[in-house]
């Protein structure tokens, strides 16, 4: 029998994205799933309700959509009262960030929902199609290179006018991940110089290889699957000596630095904040989970000593419609191999699937979430 796959509207509060667009929601149901889509669930993410209708069911409100869904696409965790409108056994694919919603994942098992934190797919190469984090974080390092542009007092390229000649920006990218990169490849062709840093030494061939330049500070924190590890103490030291010095001649720090399941490292100090020259900017991308500089307020923009800084959240929501095209073309990598004449027919021996699932059967199959509840 098809399975019936639904799109809710976001209802988490600024969340302009929806799980999946129309083009995806077609080819899902050209696989052989019944397509119910929320009415409403595109539009703030400039999708309109007759763009789903080729494809899709629209269905009134989301009570009625839940009823009848086999799978329910989402991009936010589904807040308490959302999980009771889901019908026992369902599936729901989502962001589910488990370790702060402890609360959820508890009502996600004794529903036996089946589960799927879409950022615990491992980053393995066959799946970073399905990788929603990498898909996520390019658009946030473009939007935050765009933000730091906006925020600054000046020019980010040279320019030569009839006025004189107005030298280049400078600026400083922290951390050279995902976001990080293209936040570099952004400021670059906004004609700005840029100079970069992680912790992880596989970043300088990427920094420079996208025309920036790599602070060194003597630091190695590369750890398991391509991540960072915290640093120890005298390793954040010598860090913060070589920094300091850059930050202070920058025109805009972008900081994008984190360590995953982790608050956000601090990186930039009040001094080094207070350090800079009036007119400067910091844009955190790390504001999310707490920030990569002292003086970060998440969520506010404000000037201290004459530099703004800037802890912006969310950004993948303020760009929506790539935001959620990448987004449900994430989902439709990851779920459409397992979708036989319409139907849904999950392997568990599949290393994405199980290592991606959060609960399943009445049980919390992720090991770090389980031992947390
Ligand atoms: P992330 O969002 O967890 O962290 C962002 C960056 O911050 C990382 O590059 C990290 O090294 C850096 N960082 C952490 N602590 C720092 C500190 N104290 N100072 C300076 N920088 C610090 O990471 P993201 O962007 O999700 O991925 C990081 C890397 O993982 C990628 O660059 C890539 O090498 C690897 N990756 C592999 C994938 C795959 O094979 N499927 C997919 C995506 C990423």
């Amino acid at each position: 029998m098809p399975a019936r796959m639904a799109v809710p509207k976001e209802i988490v509060s600024g969340e302009r994205r929806v799980a999946l667009d129309p083009t995806m929601a077609e080819r899902f149901a050209k696989l052989g799933a019944e397509l119910l889509v929320e009415k409403g669930a595109g539009r703030s993410a400039f999708f309109p309700d007759e763009a789903y209708s080729k494809s899709s069911r629209l269905i009134d409100d989301a009570k009625a959509l839940y009823a009848e869904a086999d799978v329910v696409f989402k991009v936010q965790a589904p807040t308490l009262e959302e999980v009771e409108l889901l019908k026992d056994g369902a599936t729901l694919l989502a962001v589910l960030l488990p370790h702060r919603n402890l609360d959820l994942v508890k009502r996600l098992r004794d529903k036996k929902i089946t589960s799927f934190a879409m950022e615990l797919i491992p980053r393995i190469s066959r799946a970073q199609s399905m990788d929603v984090l990498s898909s996520q974080a390019a658009v946030a390092g473009y939007k935050v290179a765009l933000l730091a542009a906006n925020l600054a007092s000046g020019f980010f390229p040279m320019l030569t006018t009839a006025a004189g000649t107005i030298r280049p920006s400078k600026v400083v990218i922290i951390g050279a991940g995902v976001a990080g990169l293209q936040a570099i490849a952004t400021c670059r062709r906004l004609g700005a110089m840029v100079e970069a840093y992680d912790v992880r030494p596989a970043a300088r061939q990427e920094i420079e290889s996208l025309g920036a330049k790599m602070i060194d500070t003597g630091v190695n924190a590369a750890s398991e699957g391509g991540y960072a590890r915290e640093l120890t103490a005298e390793e954040k030291q010598k860090q913060a000596d070589v920094l300091a010095r850059h930050i202070a001649a920058a025109n805009a720090v972008i900081s994008t630095a984190s360590v995953p399941g982790r608050a956000a490292p601090k990186i930039i100090t009040q001094a080094m904040a207070e350090g800079m020259k009036r007119g400067a900017v910091i844009v955190d991308l790390a504001a999310e989970s707490g920030g990569n500089c002292e003086l970060t307020r998440p969520g506010e923009t404000y000037e201290h000593n004459g530099v703004v800084i800037a802890g912006p959240l969310n950004i993948p929501s303020s760009f929506p419609v790539p935001a959620s095209e990448m987004y449900a073309k994430n989902l439709f990598n990851f779920l459409s191999p397992m979708i036989k004449e319409g139907a849904l027919n999950l392997d568990w021996n599949d290393e994405v699937i199980a290592k991606s699932a959060l609960t399943r059967d009445g049980k919390i199959v992720h090991e770090p979430t389980s031992k947390l509840v």
